[in-house]
């Protein structure tokens, strides 16, 4: 290891030792620790092996003692488990019919999610809501729309691996309660994370997956459709399945 990657990790131990302090002084008692993660010696490798140790913190949503969304959200109240607290306006909790039968996850809250406190509000979240409304005749209180992060990643980076995996328990929680029939999984990030899987969203997007025995349609993001709209038919092929599906 060269003294600049020394220094980083020291940096990172550092920090990794704040974020625990906090966490006890907020009164978390327990760390989920993995196994050791394999140590290689570039800075990168390295800095992912911390957050690794990180790994998240327990919740009442792990323990099952959450019944509902209310209480869900209540579980996460004014989170600080992660360190994209820092920069958040709102934490994005979901928003929705909890009964729904189809359920969009997208990716992470942007600007304009952040300072509404809902999810998919944005130019991104305006062709969601035309795919909802316009292409399937639902409206958005029809379904329930959620991210895998709940607040914003600065300059709206990709969420990194220590924040999902202190978001996910609770991404988990909420399509428990909500049990959809389908789930849509907008984009990448959102796919990868649901299905643990590198494949890319070329090969996934258009074939049913499962996940917890729902089934899974990934499809293009919607801020990718604005930047590639010839990609838009595309999706609604994938809409389409989803459609039918629901119909059955
Ligand atoms: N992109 C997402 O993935 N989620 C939002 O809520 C907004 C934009």
């Amino acid at each position: 290891m060269s003294a600049s990657e020394g220094d980083e990790l020291a940096t990172l131990v550092i920090s990794l030792r704040r974020h625990l302090q906090r966490q006890q002084r907020m009164g978390v008692r327990f760390v989920a620790r993995p196994g050791v993660a394999a140590m290689t010696p570039t800075a990168t490798e390295n800095k992912k092996a911390v957050a690794d140790k990180v790994e998240r913190v327990s919740t009442n949503s792990d323990r099952g003692e959450v019944r509902s969304l209310e209480e869900l959200r209540d579980d996460i109240g004014d989170c600080r488990r992660c360190k994209l607290h820092s920069g958040r306006t709102h934490v994005v909790f979901g928003i929705g019919n909890p009964n729904a039968k189809l359920m969009f996850v997208g990716e992470g809250p942007g600007r304009d999610e952040d300072l509404k406190g809902e999810p998919f509000v944005g130019r991104a979240g305006q062709l969601l809501t035309d795919i909802i409304t316009k292409g399937m005749g639902l409206t958005r209180d029809d379904v329930y729309i959620a991210n895998v992060v709940k607040c914003r990643p600065p300059e709206n980076r990709n969420p990194e691996p220590d924040e999902v995996a202190s978001c996910e328990p609770f991404l988990k929680k909420q399509i428990e309660l909500i049990r959809p029939k389908i789930i849509v999984a907008l984009g990448k990030f959102a796919v990868q994370a649901l299905l643990q899987s590198k494949v890319p969203i070329t090969r996934l997007r258009g074939n049913w997956h499962t996940y917890m025995g729902i089934k899974l349609m990934p499809t293009f993001h919607p801020a990718y459709l604005l930047r590639n709209p010839a990609d838009k038919k595309l999706v609604w092929e994938d809409i389409k399945k989803v459609m039918k599906e629901m119909q059955q």
